[in-house]
């Protein structure tokens, strides 16, 4: 029995290093691959630098840290190592907040990253279904690339959609009321270079009821309405 937990204690400290906390160097992350700004890059820091008085610039740490991620397609360890030097921060400082937070992707990525939401509301909605339709169609398993570096899938936690559950994240878009056979099409059409329209795969308008509208059914009344007339 003591032997079972330490062996579970073991399994679970090297899934914590592997997948959430320690830096361990790769020949594609490691600190002596450089990494700096595009000239364009320098322009929107400056832009976001410029939000924080003097004295604050570290507050600017998420989305220098964002922009880093968004040219590079991931975070590696020698952008991380470029923004605490911007920052004037210590590099242990800007690892805290890279490995806090999910959205900072520290290994390479596909093109296309699919967030795949399968907190309550979406999984009552089968979102089970749409996990299997996505492993089926692009043949690999959560947390996995594809051999063209096209998909990465990933399993999340609730992304404030609930309400058109069950839904998805790819890049910025929500793809949202979905069935298995809209992520099937929403995949081909990223194969195919082109971005689907994001938004509910239903047809309703962003989140109204699914069942119709029960209210502001009739065009607003103007001005005055309901006043007394000798007002
Ligand atoms: S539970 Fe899926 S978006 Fe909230």
């Amino acid at each position: 029995m003591r032997c079972r937990r330490y062996l579970m204690l073991v399994t679970f400290i090297k899934m914590w290093e592997v997948h959430l906390v320690v830096h361990r160097d790769t020949p594609e992350n490691n600190a002596e691959i450089p990494f700096d700004f595009t000239a364009e890059n320098y322009k929107r820091l400056e832009a976001i630098l410029n939000n924080y008085p003097e004295g604050h610039k570290s507050a600017a740490v998420l989305p220098a840290l964002d922009l880093a991620q968004r040219q590079h397609g991931w975070l590696p360890i020698s952008a991380m190592n470029k923004v605490a030097e911007i920052l004037n921060m210590p590099a242990m400082r800007i690892y805290e907040v890279a490995t806090f937070y999910t959205m900072y992707n520290r290994k390479p990525m596909g093109k296309y990253h699919i967030q795949v939401c399968t907190t309550t509301p979406c999984m009552l909605c089968n979102s089970d279904s749409i996990v299997e339709a996505i492993q089926k169609k692009l043949g690999i398993h959560i947390g996995e690339t594809t051999a063209d570096k096209l998909f990465t899938v990933t399993e999340v936690e609730c992304l404030g959609a609930c309400v058109n559950a069950p839904m998805v994240q790819i890049n910025d878009n929500y793809y949202e009321d979905l069935a298995p056979k809209d992520i099937e099409d929403i995949i081909d059409e990223l194969k195919a270079g082109r971005v689907p329209k994001p938004g509910p795969r239903n047809g309703r308008f962003s989140c109204e009821p699914a069942s119709g509208l029960t209210s502001l059914t009739e065009p607003p009344t103007g001005p005055g309405f309901g006043v007394r007339p000798d007002l």
